[in-house]
């Protein structure tokens, strides 16, 4: 039996934050499902904050996305028909699918997921892609001690959230930075954070930084770079480690900004700053995926 479809495209490339007129609702007929095909239904899509670069038509870890064509990302999918031996209708899978209700894919890079540890959804956060993401960057490149002072950007986020709860479990002293009151609470009365600054609100975030951070700053963990982190930095300590994670405040500028020179404080500091990108840890997976379940 054919299905047809709905999919999501990007119908142009957005210059600074894009509208809704970047994109377009389309209906197709999907083909019939050939030998080692597998037809999904999607139950949920991940929207993440690396997919406007993938909007961009620049060279990056991930190639563009192609006018015309669905947005690709994470997915949650159940299995309706199958044609492949590894999977069985009704399994749920996820795996880097397109921005549609059916799909037609193969086994390559499809991963069963084990409803019964978790909800499906919680594969797309803190065991999927954005908690492997604070798991690797916060414990191999910060490389916490208990009694540092951790700050996070991007706090309440899939990352910042998973970041600040590991610091916690490490005995660290944390803080997190976001962009409503309503955030902060939560972290603060749900998540343990124990300051937590609302950059939005705050008259000067390089004081309120130093004010909540008396001893200065350990391990910077970096979701959003700009403004935010040229503060942080300001209150950086003696061998501090920041993570560079994402420079979201960056990702919609068309033109890019300038700001103070860093460098010297990382010099005199004795600073280690480290980017990294989640794949660089793909060998290590089943590690995190464990320690996080
Ligand atoms: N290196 C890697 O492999 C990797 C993997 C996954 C994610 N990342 C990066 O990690 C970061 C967080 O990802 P996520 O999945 O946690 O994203 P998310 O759940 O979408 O959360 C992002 C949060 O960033 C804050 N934000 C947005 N624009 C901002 C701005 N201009 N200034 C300050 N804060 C801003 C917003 O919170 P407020 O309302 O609090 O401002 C937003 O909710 C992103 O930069 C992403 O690109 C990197």
């Amino acid at each position: 039996m054919k299905h047809s479809t709905k999919q999501i495209v990007l119908s142009s490339r957005p210059k600074g934050i894009p509208v809704l007129g970047n994109f377009e609702i389309k209906n197709i007929e999907l083909p019939e499902l050939k030998d080692n095909e597998i037809l999904l239904e999607t139950m949920f899509l991940s929207v993440d904050p690396y997919m406007r670069g993938r909007m961009n038509d620049a060279k990056s870890y991930a190639p563009p996305y192609e006018i015309g064509k669905p947005i690709m990302g994470g997915v949650i999918a159940k299995v309706i028909k199958s044609n492949a031996a590894k999977f069985k209708e009704n399994e749920i899978v996820t795996g880097n699918l397109p921005w549609q209700q059916y799909s037609i894919t193969t086994e390559a890079g499809l991963l069963k997921i084990d409803t019964s540890l978790a909800p499906p959804s919680y594969f797309l956060g803190i065991l999927g892609m954005p908690g492997l993401t604070a798991y690797f960057g916060f414990l191999h490149i910060g490389k916490p001690k208990v009694g540092d002072t951790v700050v996070v950007s991007g706090a309440a986020g899939a990352v910042g959230m998973v970041v600040g709860q590991i610091a916690k479990l490490k005995g660290c002293r944390l803080v997190g930075i976001v962009g409503t009151d309503e955030k902060a609470n939560i972290l603060k009365e749900e998540f343990g954070f124990d300051e937590v600054i609302n950059y939005k609100t705050t008259a000067n975030i390089k004081k309120s930084i130093a004010e909540v951070c008396p001893n200065g700053v350990d391990i910077y963990f970096d979701n959003v770079g700009g403004e935010i982190s040229d503060a942080v930095v300001s209150n950086i300590n003696f061998h501090a480690r920041i993570v560079l994670c994402g420079q979201i405040a960056l990702y919609n500028n068309i033109d890019i900004p300038m700001g103070p020179r860093l460098q010297p404080m990382l010099l005199t500091r004795s600073v280690l700053m480290q980017g990294f990108i989640i794949s660089n840890y793909q060998t290590q997976f089943s590690e995190g995926y464990n320690q996080l379940s």
